[in-house]
């Protein structure tokens, strides 16, 4: 199938320019100016970005988690992320306790048989290491493309890893070139914060934020990253929230250390008051790290703009709020934790992000989508508009008007974090290998055409950008 998409303004992580993309045999093959070429489907773009696909570095389809499991599996993930412009994500495989690395990938990989719509890799949570996986394995991962080590530093008594199971996996990775990754919360103080709240019966939403403070946030970022500078391995800090987890890893960068951070879409919009709606609404926003006090949102703003904060994801890890909820009515400590978002991030963040001025175009397309691509091995053949790249295209109506409702969205939940919202500009076309799964506005992928991507390692990644950059 060939494809030309004509006279759109073309939008990379370092070009705004109006031209045509051709495309045959699923990637791009040439960009030009009034391109004269035959083409089997001709994409009108005149007046309207043509940004490359979002990519999503982190999202949790059908994961077992907080006694359910979440209600958007690969399918309807990925319905989701289609329809707001994302055409491939990084998604975390658990390894159950007991359990091998392998023995968890082969599950993650058949739950997503046959039902994907975008691309799709894979980063393996460590959960342990002494009766399950080995060493040993966790070295032979980046080899098959999985090529992330993720280790949560909070859940006690669930997904949390000791601090040796966290070094040894540094240390793994600093011989592998996989990157680390941290959910960065001290689990073991906010345990004691949790079973004191509850023995004082605090068991509403809000009490989730209030037994996770910013300090146990920033405590355990900075804890990983003089780990990692010990263990000698690149450290990436997902989903981080306020400041005291911005500082170190600023202070980090500044010293030219291998450290970089994520923010997600919510924390620039939700703040600790949405915990505390009444009638139980509170727990839709029940997601950790916490919704924080609203200054944190101009923090995190600056540093997406200043490179202190490198990509936003989505962190999407859907419940109902009817029904796996409510499994948390009397005792916050049973809301599953998560919420939706992948639907919307490109809508939130070209709205709030680039039309009221806090970041450019070029930046909003490095932040969804570049950068991601980079710290996780896909680019350049995910991440950009450039000749042999994957034609992973999205077509975005700058001047369309959306509004964000749960009742209008892909996902199977019954909320969404940003219901009402009024969004200007809205997702028309997206293509994903030069086929088109989003067509006006509506998914039309057909499930089986995504694929596993087997990611570079990070290591290999640094050495061909430092190629390149040497001519
Ligand atoms: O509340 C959240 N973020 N749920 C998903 C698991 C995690 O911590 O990323
Ligand atoms: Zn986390
Ligand atoms: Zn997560």
């Amino acid at each position: 199938m060939s494809v030309l998409i004509k006279g759109g303004r073309v939008i990379t992580a370092a070009d705004d320019y109006v031209a045509d993309i051709y495309i045959e045999d699923e990637r791009i093959s040439l960009i030009g100016e009034s391109l004269d070429v035959e083409a089997e489907r001709v994409i009108d773009s005149s007046g309207k970005y043509v940004l490359p696909g979002a990519v999503d570095p982190h999202t949790h389809l059908d994961m077992p988690f907080g006694g359910t499991v979440t209600i958007d599996d690969v399918e309807s993930g990925q319905r989701a992320a289609a329809r707001g412009g994302t055409t491939s994500h990084v998604d975390f495989c658990i390894q159950a306790p007991g359990t091998s690395f392998n023995d968890a990938l082969a599950d993650w990989k058949s739950k997503a048989e046959g039902k994907q719509l975008i691309d799709m890799g894979y980063h393996i949570a460590v959960t342990d290491l002494e009766e399950g996986g080995s060493l040993e394995e966790l070295a032979s991962l980046p080899d098959q493309g999985i090529t992330s080590y993720k280790l949560f530093m909070a859940y006690k008594g669930a997904l949390m890893v000791d601090d040796e199971t966290l070094f040894k996996t540094m240390e793994v990775a600093a011989e592998t070139g996989a990157l680390v990754m941290v959910h960065a919360e001290n689990g073991d103080a906010i345990d004691v914060l949790v079973k004191r709240a509850l023995a004082e019966g605090k068991t509403e939403p809000r009490y989730h934020a209030l037994t996770r403070p910013p300090e146990t946030e920033g405590e355990a970022t900075n804890r990983a990253i003089q780990l990692a500078r010990v263990a000698g391995c690149p450290l990436y800090v997902v989903h981080v929230s306020c400041k005291e987890a911005v500082e170190p890893i600023e202070l980090a960068r500044e010293k030219g250390w291998e450290v970089w951070g994520e923010t997600c879409t919510q924390y620039f919009f939700i703040d600790f008051t949405h915990l505390e709606r009444p009638n139980f609404e509170g727990a839709k926003y029940v997601y950790t790290p916490p919704p924080r006090d609203k200054a944190n949102q101009d923090v995190l703003w600056n540093a997406v703009r200043t490179d202190v904060l490198s990509a936003i994801s989505t962190d999407h890890c859907a419940f109902s709020w009817s029904e796996q909820k409510a499994l948390g009515k009397d005792d916050f400590s049973k809301i599953p934790n998560g919420g939706p978002g992948l639907e919307n991030r490109l809508h939130m963040i070209h709205h709030f992000g680039v039309r009221e001025g806090r970041i450019g175009l070029n930046r909003m397309v490095e932040l969804l989508s570049t950068n991601p691509a980079k710290l996780f091995g896909l680019y350049p053949r995910k991440g950009t508009l450039a000749v042999g790249s994957d034609a992973d295209v999205v077509v975005f109506d700058p001047e369309k008007r959306h509004r964000i409702t749960a009742a209008g969205q892909q996902s199977r939940t019954d909320y969404n974090l940003y219901e009402g919202t009024e969004v200007v500009g809205d997702v028309e076309t997206v293509l994903l290998r030069g086929n088109v799964i989003v067509d006006s506005g509506e998914v039309v992928a057909r499930p089986g055409i995504g694929r596993f991507i087997a990611r570079a390692k990070f290591g290999e990644q640094l050495a061909r950008a430092a190629a390149e950059v040497a001519g």
